[in-house]
């Protein structure tokens, strides 16, 4: 069983669906702590309903980053986690942080990286009249939004679309492709080389997703 810690900031749906997944039979993963840096964040809720231990670091009882990433580095090491997954957790994490824990730290983002890093990804691809978004479960590096992608799931975009219709479009795929990611690396199925996670799966059926589809 890989031991998993999670950090968030706040709802938790993704770190829901992880809870969700850890509970059926066979999943080959556990979430031994869930770090929340804000008190009020619902996902910690969640968390406890499910008998999860919580913690609460709040960045502002730290005087700079460096000392806020050693807190929540203590508590993880603490939690005896082997893998941290980032599920809307929204500070950005020293490069130092980053690196003692390289390969060992995913992100869930919503949009299809390398495209859209950051905020309002959903709004800033309807603005750029895109047809096809997505989201990317990625291990973290340094800079934001960056690294090797393990897992992404691509999903259309409609003429009527608002930024609110695309968001839970992506985010429905986001549950979905979160508990693959933490799946696949706890049957140590993903290996990083150089800016590629190779993942270790049959080939699949290779069918494109066609936006607008031209039903043919
Ligand atoms: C998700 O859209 C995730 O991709 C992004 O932050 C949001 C968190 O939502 N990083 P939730 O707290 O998991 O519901």
């Amino acid at each position: 069983m890989l031991r998993v810690a999670v950090l968030i900031s706040g709802r938790g749906s993704n770190l829901q669906s992880l809870i969700d997944a850890c509970r059926q039979e066979g999943f080959p993963a556990r979430i031994v702590g869930v770090i929340s840096n804000r008190a009020d964040a619902g996902g910690l809720q969640r968390a406890a309903d499910a008998g999860i231990e919580t913690a609460v670091i709040s960045h502002r009882n730290y005087a700079d980053r460096a000392a806020f990433d050693a807190a929540l580095d203590a508590k993880i090491r603490g939690f005896d986690a082997e893998l941290v997954c980032l599920a809307g957790f929204m500070r950005i994490l020293t490069a130092g942080f980053v690196e003692d824990w390289r390969d060992r730290l995913i992100n869930i983002h919503p949009s299809l990286l390398p495209a859209y890093k950051g905020l309002d990804t959903q709004q800033r691809a309807l603005d750029d009249g895109v047809r096809i978004s997505g989201c990317t479960v990625h291990f973290v590096r340094p800079d934001m939004d960056t690294g090797p992608v393990i897992i992404q799931a691509a999903v259309p975009v409609l003429d009527n679309d608002d930024a609110a219709s695309l968001t839970a479009r992506i985010l429905a795929q986001e549950h979905i492709i979160y508990p693959m990611a933490v799946k696949l690396i706890a049957e140590k199925r993903v290996r990083v080389q150089e800016n590629r996670a190779m993942v270790d799966m049959p080939p699949g059926p290779e069918k494109a997703l066609i936006s607008p589809s031209t039903g043919l």
